[in-house]
């Protein structure tokens, strides 16, 4: 049920261990994978919020069976050629970009016509940037205004591989286009610009035919037809963007220590961890492994008292993509100027997030400039925000909502924080775990 929260009170002092949920990006993958593969795959700690769901259902629809247990959840493939579905069929991909855009990519065959469709935010998000690539393969679309969904696919038998440029460093395009890869006769490659290589990863583990050249700036990627997929038991490790509110929670507060279990440490995914330890963060990862060809490990994050400016490297920018909300908070706090820069992308997630973290902290009484592409940060160490904050408005962005949170709980003032709801598409448990931190005994 959607509430406003109200916070007008720091967070004390904590000294705590804690777990959180499973990646989004690797749970809406095995779902999508494992409903293609040859019998049964199992996963544990998959994500249960509104994104990974509705991959869920979506794959129902597709025809496949899918058994959820307390602890686990079970996907009966039906091998590479085994959805079965009946015409005039309608997938909602709720607020999901990753769910929306990568389904595409298996579905480039469909027989009959497929409708995609998505809430208020997702309807309002790029989807040519997956159509036009995916049209080269031969499937045809119908979009919303030529970009926008509702969209309408309509697969082809007589696709061919084609080369495509991947220059956005998105890899939801990147991961749509080796999806559609797998579906098509000869080698489909990709030079993609740097960017999470989950998928990558997922299918040289699965042992299909992929090949992955990295270079200094970009990735080249070669796929060919996937005739059969072994099933996929897998642990789906947390996430490390969810991860990041609790990072910055601590490096922000005073006297306080955080460790996080198992998180997914992936290479592709830790630019916050290198941004914040530039900026004086103390985040140490302690229990290094890998599995299945990814690496996790557990974060520990100690208070800082004096935080740096950064002039953020673009190179860093991929690798950090979601957090840059909460990353922006420290910019806050930090004595001097902060400056990234790149960062249009931003303004294409689930709700303009450049805009979002202009007018947090403006509306805290931080100055900023900003651009289409970038922002500066006027970052003030003693900052004490005594005042009435309203947070409303916001396309029920989670990573809006959550940055708030730790805003309020960090900065002081008032705070009222609308539309509570948005975090069950990536983080339903996030609240109750901001209480176990506030109830430190
Ligand atoms: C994701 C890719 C990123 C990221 C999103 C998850 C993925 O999007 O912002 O939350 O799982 O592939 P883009 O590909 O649009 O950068």
């Amino acid at each position: 049920m959607t509430k406003t929260i109200i916070i007008d009170k720091k967070i004390k002092d904590y000294n705590k261990i804690i777990n959180v949920s499973g990646d989004k990006s690797l749970s809406i993958r095995w779902v999508l994978l494992s409903s293609l593969a040859d019998g049964t795959s199992r996963a544990k700690n998959l994500l249960m919020s509104e994104d990974v769901t509705a991959a869920i259902a979506a794959i129902k629809k597709l025809g496949i069976k899918v058994n959820l247990h307390k602890n686990f959840c079970e996907i009966h493939g039906k091998g590479i050629n085994g959805y079965n579905y009946k015409k005039n069929l309608r997938i909602n991909a709720k607020n999901s970009g990753t769910l929306g855009r990568l389904i595409l990519g298996l579905l480039i065959n469909t027989p009959y016509p497929i409708k995609l469709i998505g809430d208020k935010s997702l309807s309002k998000r790029d989807f040519k940037r997956i159509s036009d690539p995916l049209t080269k393969f031969g499937a045809k679309f119908k979009l919303k205004k030529n970009r926008n969904l509702p969209l309408t696919i309509y697969g082809s038998k007589n696709l061919k591989p084609f080369y495509y440029e991947e220059n956005k460093g998105s890899a939801q395009c990147k991961s749509a286009v080796i999806f559609g890869g797998m579906r098509v006769k000869g080698s489909t490659i990709i030079k993609a610009k740097k960017s999470r290589n989950h998928t990558e990863l997922l299918l040289k583990h699965l042992k299909l035919p992929i090949n992955v050249k990295n270079k200094k700036n970009y990735d080249l990627i070669k796929v060919n037809q996937v005739k059969k997929i072994q099933a996929l038991n897998y642990e789906i490790p947390s996430d490390i963007s969810s991860s990041a509110f609790f990072i910055v929670l601590t490096t922000l507060s005073k006297n306080s220590k955080l460790l996080i279990k198992n998180v997914n440490v992936n290479r592709s995914r830790v630019g916050v961890i290198t941004i914040l330890k530039k900026m004086g963060a103390k985040i140490i990862f302690k229990n290094k492994k890998i599995y299945k060809g990814e690496k996790k490990a557990d974060i520990q994050i100690k208070s800082t008292n004096s935080l740096k400016p950064i002039n953020c490297p673009i190179k860093l920018n991929s690798g950090a993509i979601d957090e840059f909300l909460v990353i922006f908070l420290v910019a806050a706090k930090a004595k001097g100027i902060s400056y990234f820069k790149d960062l249009a992308e931003l303004n294409q997630k689930e709700s303009p997030r450049l805009e979002w973290g202009a007018k947090i902290l403006n509306k805290m009484g931080i100055k900023t400039i900003t651009t289409k592409s970038s922002i500066k940060i006027f970052g003030n160490p003693n900052l004490d925000v005594n005042k009435n904050i309203i947070i409303k408005d916001f396309l029920k962005d989670h990573r809006v909502f959550m940055t708030s949170i730790i805003a309020a709980l960090n900065f002081g003032g008032k705070w009222r924080i609308h539309d509570s709801d948005s975090i069950q598409t990536s983080f339903p448990n996030f609240l109750n775990i901001i209480n176990d931190l506030k109830n430190n005994d």
